[in-house]
Protein backbone atom coordinates (compact mmCIF):
# COMPACT_ATOMS: atom_id res chain seq x y z
CA UNK A 1 0.00 0.00 0.00
CA UNK A 2 1.21 3.12 -0.95
CA UNK A 3 2.52 5.90 2.03
CA UNK A 4 0.39 8.95 2.67
CA UNK A 5 2.07 12.25 1.81
CA UNK A 6 2.81 13.59 5.02
CA UNK A 7 5.85 16.16 3.85
CA UNK A 8 6.36 18.09 0.57
CA UNK A 9 8.79 20.56 -0.98
CA UNK A 10 6.80 23.40 -2.44
CA UNK A 11 8.45 25.65 -5.19
CA UNK A 12 7.43 27.51 -8.09
CA UNK A 13 8.59 25.33 -10.63
CA UNK A 14 9.41 22.65 -8.36
CA UNK A 15 9.88 19.10 -10.56
CA UNK A 16 13.62 19.68 -10.61
CA UNK A 17 13.72 19.54 -6.91
CA UNK A 18 15.92 16.83 -5.51
CA UNK A 19 14.18 17.38 -2.31
CA UNK A 20 11.63 14.47 -2.96
CA UNK A 21 14.57 11.31 -3.98
CA UNK A 22 16.85 12.59 -1.00
CA UNK A 23 14.10 12.68 1.79
CA UNK A 24 12.34 9.57 0.86
CA UNK A 25 14.91 7.23 1.63
CA UNK A 26 15.70 8.77 5.13
CA UNK A 27 11.87 8.45 6.04
CA UNK A 28 11.78 4.41 4.56
CA UNK A 29 15.03 3.68 6.92
CA UNK A 30 13.69 5.51 9.93
CA UNK A 31 10.20 3.50 9.87
CA UNK A 32 8.07 7.16 9.03
CA UNK A 33 5.12 5.93 6.99
CA UNK A 34 4.61 9.07 4.91
CA UNK A 35 5.39 9.95 1.80
CA UNK A 36 7.32 13.55 0.63
CA UNK A 37 6.19 14.76 -2.68
CA UNK A 38 6.44 17.99 -4.48
CA UNK A 39 3.87 20.36 -4.86
CA UNK A 40 3.64 23.23 -7.29
CA UNK A 41 2.63 26.45 -5.47
CA UNK A 42 2.21 30.00 -6.97
CA UNK A 43 3.22 32.81 -5.48
CA UNK A 44 1.18 34.45 -3.64
CA UNK A 45 -0.87 31.10 -2.52
CA UNK A 46 1.92 29.77 -0.10
CA UNK A 47 -0.88 30.68 2.31
CA UNK A 48 -3.60 28.44 1.09
CA UNK A 49 -0.72 25.80 0.13
CA UNK A 50 0.08 25.40 4.62
CA UNK A 51 -3.56 25.56 5.28
CA UNK A 52 -4.37 22.80 3.12
CA UNK A 53 -1.17 21.04 4.33
CA UNK A 54 -2.44 21.02 7.59
CA UNK A 55 -5.91 20.04 6.90
CA UNK A 56 -4.57 17.02 5.53
CA UNK A 57 -2.22 15.89 8.32
CA UNK A 58 1.14 17.22 6.87
CA UNK A 59 4.20 16.72 9.06
CA UNK A 60 5.94 19.67 7.38
CA UNK A 61 7.35 20.84 4.36
CA UNK A 62 10.43 21.78 2.71
CA UNK A 63 10.10 25.91 1.15
CA UNK A 64 12.28 26.53 -2.29
CA UNK A 65 12.32 29.48 -4.92
CA UNK A 66 10.61 31.86 -4.93
CA UNK A 67 8.68 31.04 -1.42
CA UNK A 68 11.15 31.45 1.11
CA UNK A 69 10.38 34.77 2.05
CA UNK A 70 6.38 34.83 1.86
CA UNK A 71 6.37 31.49 3.81
CA UNK A 72 8.12 33.42 6.65
CA UNK A 73 5.84 35.61 6.71
CA UNK A 74 3.34 33.41 7.45
CA UNK A 75 4.74 31.35 10.63
CA UNK A 76 3.52 31.90 13.94
CA UNK A 77 7.54 31.35 15.25
CA UNK A 78 10.72 31.34 13.96
CA UNK A 79 13.64 30.15 15.30
CA UNK A 80 16.79 31.96 15.77
CA UNK A 81 18.28 30.68 12.43
CA UNK A 82 15.07 32.00 10.29
CA UNK A 83 14.75 35.39 12.02
CA UNK A 84 18.71 36.02 10.75
CA UNK A 85 18.75 34.78 7.61
CA UNK A 86 15.40 36.38 6.83
CA UNK A 87 13.70 33.39 5.28
CA UNK A 88 12.52 29.99 5.93
CA UNK A 89 13.05 26.77 3.75
CA UNK A 90 11.86 24.27 6.74
CA UNK A 91 8.22 24.37 8.16
CA UNK A 92 7.13 22.38 11.03
CA UNK A 93 2.98 21.90 11.36
CA UNK A 94 2.98 21.67 14.87
CA UNK A 95 0.21 19.84 16.65
CA UNK A 96 -1.74 23.17 18.44
CA UNK A 97 -2.42 24.43 14.47
CA UNK A 98 0.79 26.71 14.59
CA UNK A 99 2.90 26.97 12.11
CA UNK A 100 6.95 26.77 13.18
CA UNK A 101 9.53 28.31 10.32
CA UNK A 102 12.97 27.22 10.33
CA UNK A 103 16.06 28.28 8.31
CA UNK A 104 18.45 25.01 7.62
CA UNK A 105 20.49 26.65 4.80
CA UNK A 106 22.89 28.13 6.79
CA UNK A 107 23.83 25.15 9.11
CA UNK A 108 23.67 23.24 5.66
CA UNK A 109 26.97 25.42 4.54
CA UNK A 110 28.71 25.34 7.34
CA UNK A 111 28.52 21.40 7.56
CA UNK A 112 29.12 21.05 4.03
CA UNK A 113 32.19 23.31 4.59
CA UNK A 114 33.40 20.89 7.51
CA UNK A 115 32.76 17.75 6.09
CA UNK A 116 33.78 18.49 2.40
CA UNK A 117 37.52 20.71 3.59
CA UNK A 118 37.47 20.16 7.33
CA UNK A 119 37.40 23.71 8.00
CA UNK A 120 34.89 25.78 9.98
CA UNK A 121 33.66 29.27 8.55
CA UNK A 122 35.09 30.83 11.68
CA UNK A 123 38.59 29.89 10.46
CA UNK A 124 38.38 31.05 6.88
CA UNK A 125 38.79 34.15 5.59
CA UNK A 126 36.17 34.22 2.56
CA UNK A 127 35.45 35.66 -1.24
CA UNK A 128 31.79 35.21 -1.66
CA UNK A 129 30.65 35.84 -5.50
CA UNK A 130 27.72 37.04 -6.24
CA UNK A 131 27.18 38.12 -2.58
CA UNK A 132 24.26 40.11 -3.80
CA UNK A 133 21.93 37.53 -4.67
CA UNK A 134 19.28 35.39 -2.36
CA UNK A 135 21.56 32.89 -2.01
CA UNK A 136 24.62 34.83 -1.56
CA UNK A 137 23.59 36.64 0.93
CA UNK A 138 22.09 33.90 2.99
CA UNK A 139 25.89 32.63 2.49
CA UNK A 140 27.49 35.62 3.53
CA UNK A 141 25.16 36.40 6.62
CA UNK A 142 26.08 32.61 7.85
CA UNK A 143 29.40 33.24 7.20
CA UNK A 144 29.48 36.76 9.27
CA UNK A 145 27.53 34.65 12.44
CA UNK A 146 30.12 32.24 12.73
CA UNK A 147 32.88 34.68 13.45
CA UNK A 148 34.50 34.38 9.91
CA UNK A 149 37.52 36.94 10.38
CA UNK A 150 37.54 38.43 7.16
CA UNK A 151 34.72 38.56 4.05
CA UNK A 152 34.76 40.19 0.64
CA UNK A 153 31.40 40.82 -0.88
CA UNK A 154 31.65 40.37 -4.47
CA UNK A 155 28.67 41.30 -7.32
CA UNK A 156 28.28 42.41 -10.67
CA UNK A 157 25.57 45.03 -9.61
CA UNK A 158 28.00 46.60 -6.64
CA UNK A 159 25.06 49.14 -5.35
CA UNK A 160 23.42 45.97 -4.05
CA UNK A 161 26.40 45.25 -1.64
CA UNK A 162 26.27 48.34 0.49
CA UNK A 163 23.26 47.74 2.37
CA UNK A 164 24.15 43.91 2.61
CA UNK A 165 27.69 44.73 4.09
CA UNK A 166 26.12 47.46 6.69
CA UNK A 167 23.50 44.83 7.89
CA UNK A 168 26.55 42.07 8.30
CA UNK A 169 28.24 44.50 10.49
CA UNK A 170 25.19 46.02 12.03
CA UNK A 171 23.73 42.70 12.95
CA UNK A 172 25.40 39.54 12.08
CA UNK A 173 28.64 39.84 14.01
CA UNK A 174 30.70 41.07 10.75
CA UNK A 175 34.20 41.67 11.61
CA UNK A 176 36.03 42.74 8.12
CA UNK A 177 33.52 43.17 5.98
CA UNK A 178 34.70 44.59 2.41
CA UNK A 179 32.77 45.06 -1.02
CA UNK A 180 33.99 44.90 -4.05
CA UNK A 181 33.09 44.93 -8.42
CA UNK A 182 33.73 42.45 -10.48
CA UNK A 183 36.21 43.96 -12.01
CA UNK A 184 39.98 41.60 -12.72
CA UNK A 185 42.17 43.58 -10.53
CA UNK A 186 39.62 43.79 -7.72
CA UNK A 187 39.03 40.21 -7.42
CA UNK A 188 42.87 38.86 -8.29
CA UNK A 189 42.97 41.00 -5.33
CA UNK A 190 40.72 39.69 -3.01
CA UNK A 191 41.39 36.54 -3.87
CA UNK A 192 44.84 36.56 -3.13
CA UNK A 193 43.35 37.59 0.64
CA UNK A 194 41.61 34.47 1.53
CA UNK A 195 41.16 31.00 2.06
CA UNK A 196 38.06 29.83 0.77
CA UNK A 197 36.15 31.25 -2.83
CA UNK A 198 32.01 30.53 -2.61
CA UNK A 199 30.42 31.15 -6.16
CA UNK A 200 26.55 32.06 -5.70
CA UNK A 201 25.88 33.55 -9.08
CA UNK A 202 24.54 31.29 -11.67
CA UNK A 203 27.46 31.35 -13.53
CA UNK A 204 28.45 27.97 -14.51
CA UNK A 205 24.61 26.67 -14.64
CA UNK A 206 25.00 26.80 -18.49
CA UNK A 207 28.55 24.90 -20.04
CA UNK A 208 29.31 28.32 -22.04
CA UNK A 209 29.39 30.53 -18.96
CA UNK A 210 32.34 32.33 -18.12
CA UNK A 211 33.87 32.08 -14.81
CA UNK A 212 32.76 34.19 -12.30
CA UNK A 213 36.23 35.25 -11.56
CA UNK A 214 39.68 35.37 -13.37
CA UNK A 215 41.29 32.20 -13.39
CA UNK A 216 44.68 33.86 -12.35
CA UNK A 217 43.08 34.42 -8.82
CA UNK A 218 42.59 30.99 -8.62
CA UNK A 219 45.41 29.59 -6.18
CA UNK A 220 46.35 26.18 -5.49
CA UNK A 221 46.12 26.96 -1.75
CA UNK A 222 42.11 27.69 -2.07
CA UNK A 223 39.22 26.07 -1.16
CA UNK A 224 36.87 26.88 -3.69
CA UNK A 225 32.87 25.79 -3.34
CA UNK A 226 30.38 26.17 -5.72
CA UNK A 227 26.55 26.31 -4.93
CA UNK A 228 25.84 24.96 -8.17
CA UNK A 229 25.55 21.18 -7.80
CA UNK A 230 24.33 20.33 -11.50
CA UNK A 231 26.46 20.41 -13.47
CA UNK A 232 28.48 18.83 -10.75
CA UNK A 233 31.71 20.20 -12.21
CA UNK A 234 31.26 24.29 -13.16
CA UNK A 235 34.07 25.51 -15.26
CA UNK A 236 34.90 27.28 -12.10
CA UNK A 237 35.32 23.80 -10.18
CA UNK A 238 36.94 22.52 -12.92
CA UNK A 239 39.79 25.93 -13.39
CA UNK A 240 40.03 25.37 -9.48
CA UNK A 241 41.13 22.01 -9.78
CA UNK A 242 43.65 22.49 -12.78
CA UNK A 243 45.59 24.94 -10.57
CA UNK A 244 45.62 22.79 -7.73
CA UNK A 245 43.07 23.86 -5.42
CA UNK A 246 40.34 21.78 -3.12
CA UNK A 247 37.07 21.89 -4.68
CA UNK A 248 33.45 21.08 -3.77
CA UNK A 249 29.75 21.94 -5.07
CA UNK A 250 26.74 22.59 -3.87
CA UNK A 251 25.33 18.88 -3.55
CA UNK A 252 26.76 18.74 -0.24
CA UNK A 253 24.50 21.85 1.12
CA UNK A 254 21.79 20.87 -0.53
CA UNK A 255 22.37 17.38 1.88
CA UNK A 256 23.24 18.68 5.02
CA UNK A 257 19.90 21.52 4.63
CA UNK A 258 18.17 18.87 4.11
CA UNK A 259 19.36 16.36 7.30
CA UNK A 260 18.73 19.36 9.15
CA UNK A 261 15.56 19.66 7.94
CA UNK A 262 14.80 16.01 9.19
CA UNK A 263 16.02 16.63 12.54
CA UNK A 264 13.94 19.84 12.82
CA UNK A 265 10.37 17.01 11.89
CA UNK A 266 11.23 14.06 14.12
CA UNK A 267 14.17 14.90 16.42
CA UNK A 268 16.03 12.42 15.21
CA UNK A 269 19.04 12.30 12.14
CA UNK A 270 18.41 10.39 9.29
CA UNK A 271 20.58 8.13 7.60
CA UNK A 272 22.94 10.63 6.25
CA UNK A 273 24.13 7.94 3.96
CA UNK A 274 21.53 6.69 2.16
CA UNK A 275 20.17 10.59 1.47
CA UNK A 276 23.86 11.25 -0.36
CA UNK A 277 23.38 8.34 -2.36
CA UNK A 278 19.97 9.10 -3.43
CA UNK A 279 21.49 12.30 -4.39
CA UNK A 280 24.22 10.84 -6.73
CA UNK A 281 21.38 8.66 -8.10
CA UNK A 282 19.58 10.75 -11.06
P1 LIG B 1 18.77 35.47 -6.83
O1 LIG B 1 19.81 34.60 -6.17
O2 LIG B 1 18.48 36.70 -6.05
O3 LIG B 1 17.56 34.72 -7.26
P2 LIG B 1 19.91 35.48 -9.57
O4 LIG B 1 19.31 36.28 -10.68
O5 LIG B 1 19.83 34.00 -9.63
O6 LIG B 1 19.39 36.09 -8.18
O7 LIG B 1 21.43 35.92 -9.49
C1 LIG B 1 22.27 35.42 -8.48
C2 LIG B 1 23.57 36.14 -8.52
O8 LIG B 1 24.23 35.87 -9.75
C3 LIG B 1 23.45 37.67 -8.44
O9 LIG B 1 24.44 38.08 -7.56
C4 LIG B 1 23.71 38.11 -9.86
O10 LIG B 1 24.32 39.38 -9.96
P3 LIG B 1 23.44 40.73 -10.06
O11 LIG B 1 23.03 41.08 -8.66
O12 LIG B 1 24.36 41.73 -10.64
O13 LIG B 1 22.26 40.41 -10.94
C5 LIG B 1 24.70 37.06 -10.31
N1 LIG B 1 24.76 36.95 -11.76
C6 LIG B 1 23.80 36.46 -12.58
N2 LIG B 1 24.21 36.48 -13.85
C7 LIG B 1 25.48 37.00 -13.83
C8 LIG B 1 26.45 37.29 -14.84
N3 LIG B 1 26.21 37.05 -16.14
N4 LIG B 1 27.64 37.81 -14.43
C9 LIG B 1 27.89 38.06 -13.12
N5 LIG B 1 27.01 37.82 -12.15
C10 LIG B 1 25.82 37.30 -12.49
Amino acid sequence: MSKPPRLAVIGHPVSHSASPRMHQPALDDAGVDASYIAIDVEPGKVKEAFSKMQEEGYIGCNVTVPHKLEAMEICDELTDDAKALGATNTIVFREDGTILGHNTDGAGLSQAILEDFGKSLSELRILILGAGGGAGRAIATQCCREGAPAVYLSNRTIEKLEPIAIDLVDNHGGKLVTTLSTDTESLIEAASRVDLIINATSLGLKPSDPLPLPEEALLSRHMVYDAIYNPPVTPLLKAASEVGAKTSNGLSMLLHQGAFAFEAWFGIKPNLELMHKALLQK
